[in-house]
């Protein structure tokens, strides 16, 4: 019943969930560099530009943030969600811009500085690596 009432962005599309930072550490400028961090992230994984998040009607701090970095309402779900005891939200989208450095090219770099023995350091950067690979795979 919720899944049919709330306004879903597109399939595999790119998107932010769960963003929170500690009451007591708010308003520094902590959440600010999340979302971008997550946006530079999203930028380096994916080809596709369109970034989507849910945020909720009442929640004015994460709705201003998000206002300011860019994300535009592109719909609201039915106040009939209300019956269902959840609050109403907005489906919010955002394009990037193109990544600074192509994504085969931070692959290109990673495997240069990647030493050959998996050590702690290049066990990460591994990591880093399939995930990358991967996306590239998904994205054709
Ligand atoms: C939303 C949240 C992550 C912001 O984190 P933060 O570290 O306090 O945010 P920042 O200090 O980086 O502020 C960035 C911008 O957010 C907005 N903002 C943050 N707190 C705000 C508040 N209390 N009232 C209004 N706007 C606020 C402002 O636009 C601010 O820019 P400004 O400082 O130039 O005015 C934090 O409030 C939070 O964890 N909220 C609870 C969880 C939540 O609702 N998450 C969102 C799920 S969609």
């Amino acid at each position: 019943m919720l899944l049919l009432l709330l306004p879903s962005p597109p399939k595999n599309c790119p998107y932010i969930c769960n963003m929170s930072v500690k009451e007591h550490l708010r308003r520094r400028g902590i959440g600010w560099h999340l979302l971008k961090a997550s946006e530079d992230l999203i930028s380096n994984m994916s080809s596709l530009r369109n970034v989507y998040l849910h945020c909720r009607m009442i929640d004015a701090a994460p709705f201003s943030m998000y206002k300011k970095a860019g994300y535009a309402v592109i719909k609201t779900d039915s106040f009939l969600v209300l019956l269902t005891l959840q609050r109403r939200k907005y489906l919010m989208c955002k394009e990037l811009p193109a990544p600074s450095e192509p994504l085969e090219m931070m692959i290109a770099r990673d495997e240069e500085e990647t030493p050959s023995s998996v050590d702690g350091a290049g066990s990460e950067s591994l990591v880093l690596k399939e995930v990358l690979q991967s996306s590239l795979e998904m994205d054709g």
